[in-house]
């Protein structure tokens, strides 16, 4: 498919989705994001693919949602559109794994976005934040929600009221990322991870990332018990058996579910 907003590649078993509108910092209108959504179903449908990658340019992951089109939207349209849409959300509903590598700018909408992958690595001059109050709305897309519960309630009131960004070390110290590398290691380093999920059997990949998922829908209990049901589930697989076999053989597992 040919995109206006996004470059989609491949790098093995990993796809790659480049957010590329320079001229507004990547600022996430709807024919970007719908484009976004595209590229991540057919990701999805993709056999030879096995973990994604979501990323900006050096100077921008995305600064937010488009101002410009917002501006002209009316409490009716945006109730009626139920704004933001379906397509934002599309990045919640993969169940290949996805990692969002950010540099630079990732405001408002862009942080949300980044939020809704799996996880993120950040480069040492990525800055987060949720600005939105400063328009006078609020965060739309989770900034209140998925923020919170990644970083706790006193850093996402500070972030949320204040709109002030936060760098990549406060960042990484307040969980929002999981690891900060040299800006110009970013994507080997994001790549390295991302090979390395995709090299693993998928159910089992795809079972973790449910399992971790649950703890973000449910009570611990239930939660405990869905894990211990699907960890249960993974013994049924050839997978399991090899895995387990090759590393009392002392060798590498040779994984049938790729
Ligand atoms: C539309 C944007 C934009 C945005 C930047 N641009 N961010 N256009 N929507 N979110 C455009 C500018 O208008 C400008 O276009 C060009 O990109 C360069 O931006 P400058 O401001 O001139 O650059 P700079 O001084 O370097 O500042 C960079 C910046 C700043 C810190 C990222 O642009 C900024 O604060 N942007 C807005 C961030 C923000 O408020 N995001 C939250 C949006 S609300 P021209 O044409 O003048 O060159 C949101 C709600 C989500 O995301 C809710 C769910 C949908």
């Amino acid at each position: 498919a040919a995109y206006e907003n996004i470059q989609v590649e491949t790098d093995g078993a990993v796809g790659i989705i480049r957010l590329d509108r320079p001229k507004a910092y990547n600022a996430l209108n709807a024919a970007l994001v719908d484009e976004v959504g595209h590229a991540l179903r057919a990701f999805e449908a993709d056999d030879t693919v096995g973990c994604m990658v979501l990323t900006g340019s050096e100077k921008a992951f995305a600064a937010g949602a488009d101002i410009k089109e917002m501006q002209e939207k009316s409490y009716a349209d945006v109730q009626r559109e139920d704004f933001i849409t379906d397509d934002w959300e599309v990045l919640t509903h993969c169940r290949k794994p996805v990692i969002a590598a950010v540099a630079g700018f990732a405001l408002g909408g862009g942080c949300e976005f980044a939020l809704m992958c799996d996880m993120i690595i950040a480069a040492d001059t990525a800055q987060f934040g949720q600005p939105e109050v400063q328009l006078g709305i609020i965060p739309g897309a989770g900034g209140t929600q998925r923020l919170t519960r990644s970083v706790g309630k006193s850093m996402a009131m500070y972030m949320c009221l204040t709109g002030d960004k936060i760098d990549a070390q406060t960042a990484l110290q307040a969980g929002l990322v999981a690891k900060v590398v040299p800006a110009d290691d970013l994507m080997e380093e994001t790549l390295k991870a991302a090979q390395k999920i995709a090299g693993l059997s998928r159910p089992v990949v795809a079972t973790c990332k449910e399992a971790v998922n649950r703890a973000y829908e449910t009570t611990l209990s239930e939660g405990v018990l869905f894990e211990r049901r699907a960890f249960h589930g993974t013994f049924a697989l050839e997978d399991r058996s090899e895995g387990m076999q090759a590393f009392i053989e002392k060798r590498k597992p040779e994984w049938k579910h790729r």
